[in-house]
């Protein structure tokens, strides 16, 4: 009875922990050797920062995308760890892991998208802006990179403070003379997944029914939600918009504080990243219709930067949509996010141009 538990216990711990080394030397198959002719048609995807808070359920999400057929895993730590965790998953993608800086280039030649969660999270009291220092520096490292080994590749940057770093990537790839302001993208889903959740709650609705553009930027007061122009048309009172508006753009820093030092939102963050990449995924696909708020290049305002609506295509985002109709509060928000974002964006540029 007892040996045959122990055979079992034996079993299912090689299984979790297979040493590698001997299982090749053991098996008679090698892997090399397998019949596999390398996945199914669809889109390359690199994820740079994987093995994170937010690098790894995003790593999961991608794995389950039918229209991902390669996975590039790459992170300075644990890379290889998730990799081989991820790819047992039945699913189509082939999944390839990418440790330390040596392997950038590797991880990032013939990408089309290369989604960018890498960076140090907020603890609780401390801003976006408060991870400038370290941040600024990944990023800059990694666009350098994107720019030398995949520079038509779409870049949907996760890293904060978005509104620093967008600007920061836009700067390195003109310094490269690899810019085109239609291939990065900030990513503010997580503002409008959010908005979504919350204006469903306080209507009683399915938030699968709720679509509530935010525009502006990912930070704070920068964060500014249209909820005149939310889908189902709806009215709120004063206090709704006020409560609704208020916890949208402190949305993050509410998960900062549940989390209590142990980092910011990672989940939340990484399904709205993978919605966003889905989005841009289709439009590379030829999708017609594609509409998703995110941080880009814009006329829409006198900042070089902000975050609205887009139209997503095979060359990224073709289409920035104007703001549309405000109301008397909107009008008074965008002031307000205009002035922070305009010293963020600043921020962001002088560091490279400096
Ligand atoms: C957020 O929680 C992580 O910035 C991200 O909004």
């Amino acid at each position: 009875m007892e040996s045959v538990a122990n055979q079992r216990i034996a079993r299912v711990s090689a299984h979790l922990q297979p040493p590698n080394s001997q299982m090749e030397e053991s098996c008679v198959l090698k892997r090399t050797d397998c019949r596999a002719k390398g996945g199914a048609p669809g889109f390359k995807v690199a994820i740079l920062g994987a093995a994170g808070g937010i690098g790894q359920p995003l790593a999961m999400l991608m794995k389950m995308n039918p229209l991902v057929s390669v996975l590039h895993l790459y992170d300075v730590v644990n890379a290889p760890g998730v990799t081989a965790d991820i790819s047992h998953m039945d699913t189509g993608a082939v999944v390839r892991g990418f440790l330390g800086q040596p392997q950038l280039e590797n991880a990032l030649t013939g990408m089309d998208l290369v989604i960018i969660p890498a960076g140090v999270p907020r603890k609780p009291g401390m801003t976006r802006d408060d991870l400038f220092k370290i941040n600024a520096g990944i990023v800059r490292t990694l666009c350098e990179g994107v720019a030398k080994c995949c520079p038509n590749a779409i870049v949907n940057l996760i890293s904060n403070p978005v509104n620093s770093t967008v600007p920061i990537a836009a700067e390195v790839f003109k310094k490269a003379g690899t810019y085109d302001p239609k291939r990065l993208l900030g990513v503010t889903m997580l503002d409008v997944v959010r908005a979504n959740t919350f204006v469903a709650e306080v209507l009683g609705l399915d938030p699968r029914e709720v679509d509530v553009p935010v525009v502006g930027g990912h930070a704070g007061v920068t964060i500014l939600p249209l909820l005149s122009q939310a889908k189902p048309p709806s009215s709120f009172t004063p206090e709704e918009t006020e409560y609704l508006t208020k916890r949208i753009q402190d949305g993050g820093t509410e998960v900062v504080q549940a989390k209590a030092g142990a980092g910011s939102a990672t989940l939340s963050m990484a399904y709205a990243a993978v919605k966003f990449a889905d989005a841009c995924l289709r439009g590379l696909r030829g999708d017609a219709g594609v509409v998703e708020c995110a941080f880009v290049a814009s006329e829409v305002t006198e900042l070089p930067f902000f975050a609205t609506k887009v139209r997503l295509g095979r060359r990224g985002a073709e289409e920035v949509y104007q703001l549309g109709p405000l109301n008397e509060y909107e009008r008074v928000g965008l002031q307000k996010a205009k002035k922070e974002l305009a010293e963020s964006i600043q921020k962001g540029t002088s560091f490279i141009r400096k």
